[in-house]
């Protein structure tokens, strides 16, 4: 029986800065998002900050051990407590403009010199929490509040848990990518294995004839049978709406797809390789996703020039490769409610 094709999103969904506002509060701000790795937060003060989708957020150990995530916003005047970055903040968050103090809980201990007024209690101006979850050692957070249940998000990731071994992975190595694409376009490369013989030789080469897609929502896997030598160990995952977990021989590679602006797409890559595994094996995994990150960086940043010059509209997605895309331009639809 032949299938029939799903029409793309249209081009202006890639380039309008109204679609993106959108997308911040109505899938960002509402998503499950992997932020960081409990080997980052060892001690209490440690913290990781960063920027995604415009929302600035840290998480940080408290003195009780417990992991808690907020908006990287004072109270006061909306000044930063930390840079964005990995780090230590001994035993207060200290808001680098006038100096608020808020504790490792969020609770504003002091608030500097402010001056005696009747109607201000410091109870009120705690940090702006996020909600925080743990899974085999990642830190995920959700702005909103009333989020959809975590065990619920993750179910799909967690059948294959065993399959990656998450636990084994300590080190940590990071790394960052500039991409002048919206996000969606990066995101839908990500979700196709259509390309990889045409823009990935390296890639195809260590890699079998199988490449399957299986989807379980909110998360997609595709599969493919790695040859003897390959760096890769033939198992991808992408959740909903920004993560990828690419899984290498001897280490895991978690690929956040971070918005910076309609425009612009930051990768952050959270590298994590056995703190046994030798350093030939994780410069191979390195470099084997530096070649691909590369080829699709360029591919994505000409498609997005094209869907800027206004003469593409929209086109049709492959039935037998693509339904991995087709899927998250449904879910684009239904959250943008087009
Ligand atoms: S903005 Fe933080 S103390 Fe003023
Ligand atoms: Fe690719």
């Amino acid at each position: 029986m032949t299938q029939r094709t799903a029409e793309t999103l249209s081009a202006a969904l890639y380039r309008d800065p109204a679609v993106y506002e959108e997308e911040r509060k109505l899938v960002f701000a509402k998503s499950w998002i992997l932020f960081a790795h409990e080997s980052q937060l060892s001690k209490p003060g440690a913290y990781v900050a960063s920027r995604m989708a415009g929302f600035a957020l840290l998480a940080v150990k408290g003195e009780d051990g417990a992991v808690r995530a907020f908006h990287n916003v004072c109270r006061h005047r909306a000044g930063p407590l930390v840079d964005d970055g990995a780090g230590d903040c001994g035993n207060a968050l200290l808001c680098r403009y006038h100096g608020w103090r808020y504790a490792l809980d969020g609770r504003l201990a002091s608030a500097r010199d402010f001056g005696p007024a009747s109607d201000f209690d410091p109870r009120d101006f705690g940090l702006i929490p996020l909600q925080c979850a743990m899974w085999h050692g990642f830190v995920f957070v959700n702005m909103d509040r009333n989020a959809s249940d975590f065990e619920q998000t993750i179910a799909p990731l967690e059948k294959k848990a065993s399959a990656m071994a998450l636990e084994r992975f300590t080190r940590v190595r990071h790394s960052e990518h500039l991409l002048k694409c919206n996000w969606k376009t990066y995101v839908e490369n990500y979700l196709e294995g259509y390309h990889i013989p045409v823009l990935h030789p390296a890639l195809n080469a260590s890699l079998g004839s199988t490449y399957g897609v299986e989807i379980d929502p909110p998360v997609q896997f595709y599969h493919a049978t790695p040859r003897e030598g390959s760096a890769v160990a033939g198992l991808w995952a992408w959740q909903w709406p920004c993560l990828g977990v690419n899984v290498y021989a001897d280490g895991v590679l978690m690929e956040r797809m971070w918005p910076v602006d309609h425009g612009h797409t930051k990768l952050d890559y959270l590298f994590l390789f056995a703190e046994d595994a030798d350093e030939a094996s994780i410069r191979r995994a390195v470099a084997a996703s530096e070649v691909t990150t590369a080829e699709d960086i360029l591919i994505c940043e000409a498609v997005q020039q094209n869907l800027n010059a206004g003469v593409y509209e929209k086109g049709r997605l492959s039935p037998k490769h693509e339904a991995g895309v087709a899927w998250f331009q449904t879910q684009i639809r239904r959250a943008l409610d087009r």
